[in-house]
C-alpha cells in the first residue's frame, strides 16, 4: 500500500538532489509497465494523465485504476492530473483520490493564473491533495493540437506567483516544449538557476521527450525535482508493438498486451536511471 502525496515525494527528492519522473499513461498496460520499472529500480514515481487525454481514456475508468496500482505498488507512487484546465475535471480527479492536480493557467495573465491557482489550492485542500501550477509557457501542447510558442518564465513573476499562492510545485518554461522537438532544445539554464535561487518551491520540467541526458542532469542540479515524460513512452510502446508484428505475422492478443507493458517499462526505466531516483523508494 503506497499511494503517497506529490509534495512528500518532491521534498525527499530535494534532500537527495534527484528528480522524480512523472510518467503519462493511457491504459492499464502502460500503468503496469511503469510500476514494474519503479519496483525493479526501487524508485518512487508519479503516474499522471493530462486532461486533454481523457477524450481517449475516460477519467472514471483510468483514475480508479491508477489509484489501485499505486496502492498495490511496492514503491511510493503519487497519482497526478496533468495539465488540468477545468475546475470540473480537477474536482472529479480529486474525488477519485488523485494525490495532486496541476492547474495550467499559463495561457492567462499572471494575475488570472494566480487567482485560478488559489481557487484550485483551496479545492485540493479539502482532499489533502497537492497542486502544481505553470508560469511562462512551455511550447507545443500536450496532445499536439496546438503549436504554442514558448515563453520563458520570468524570475520576478516566479517570485510573485509563489509569494501569492505558496503552490506545492511550479512548472517553469525555459525553452522546453511538449512533443517531439523539431530542433535540438536550447534550455535556458541561467533563468532556471535564478528561479531556483529565488523561490523555495520544487520546480517541474515539462516536455521531457527529446531532452538529452546531460541537460536532464544539469536541470536536476539546478532544482528540477519533477520531470514529465509522455511522448517518449507512447513511442516506446508503439515501437515495441511494431517490433512484435515485424517478428511474426500472427500475434496472440496476450503477446500484444505484454509488448505494451514492456514498451512502457523500457522507457520509464531508462528515465528513472537518468533522473537518479533508483533506490530512493
Ligand atoms: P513530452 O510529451 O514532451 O514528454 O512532455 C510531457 C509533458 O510535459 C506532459 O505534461
Amino acid at each position: 500500500m503506497s499511494l503517497v502525496g506529490m509534495k512528500d515525494l518532491l521534498s525527499r527528492a530535494e534532500k537527495g538532489k534527484y528528480a522524480v519522473g512523472s510518467f503519462s499513461i493511457a491504459n492499464m498496460e502502460m500503468i503496469m509497465g511503469a510500476i514494474k520499472a519503479g519496483e525493479e529500480l526501487k524508485s518512487p514515481m508519479i503516474l499522471q494523465i493530462a486532461e486533454v487525454r481523457l477524450n481517449h481514456t475516460p477519467l472514471c475508468l483510468i483514475g480508479p485504476m491508477m489509484i489501485a496500482a499505486a496502492k498495490n505498488a511496492k514503491v511510493p507512487v503519487s497519482v497526478h492530473l496533468d495539465h488540468g484546465i477545468t475546475i470540473e475535471r480537477i474536482k472529479e480527479a480529486l474525488e477519485i483520490g488523485f494525490t495532486s492536480v496541476m492547474i495550467d493557467g499559463s495561457k492567462h495573465t499572471l494575475k488570472e493564473n494566480m487567482k485560478l491557482t488559489k481557487e484550485v489550492i483551496s479545492e485540493a485542500k479539502k482532499y489533502n491533495a497537492d497542486v502544481e501550477a505553470e508560469i511562462g509557457r512551455v511550447g507545443g501542447s500536450e496532445d499536439g493540437s496546438e503549436n504554442l510558442s514558448a515563453l520563458c518564465t520570468g524570475v520576478n513573476e516566479a517570485k510573485e506567483f509563489y509569494a501569492q499562492t505558496s503552490v506545492d510545485a511550479l512548472a517553469v518554461a525555459i525553452g522546453n516544449a511538449h512533443g517531439v522537438y523539431l530542433e535540438k532544445p536550447e534550455l535556458n539554464f541561467d533563468i532556471l538557476d535564478k528561479i531556483n535561487k529565488s523561490v523555495e518551491v520544487p520546480l517541474v520540467l515539462h516536455g521531457g521527450t527529446g531532452i538529452s541526458e546531460d541537460d536532464f542532469r544539469k536541470c536536476i542540479s539546478l532544482g528540477i525535482r519533477k520531470i514529465n515524460i509522455a511522448t517518449a513512452t507512447f513511442a516506446s510502446v508503439e515501437e515495441n508493438v511494431r517490433r512484435l508484428y515485424e517478428q511474426s505475422q500472427k500475434v496472440d492478443y496476450f503477446e500484444l498486451h505484454q509488448a505494451e507493458i514492456e514498451g512502457a517499462y523500457l522507457n520509464v526505466k531508462r528515465h528513472m536511471l537518468i533522473f537518479g531516483s533508483q533506490n530512493k523508494a
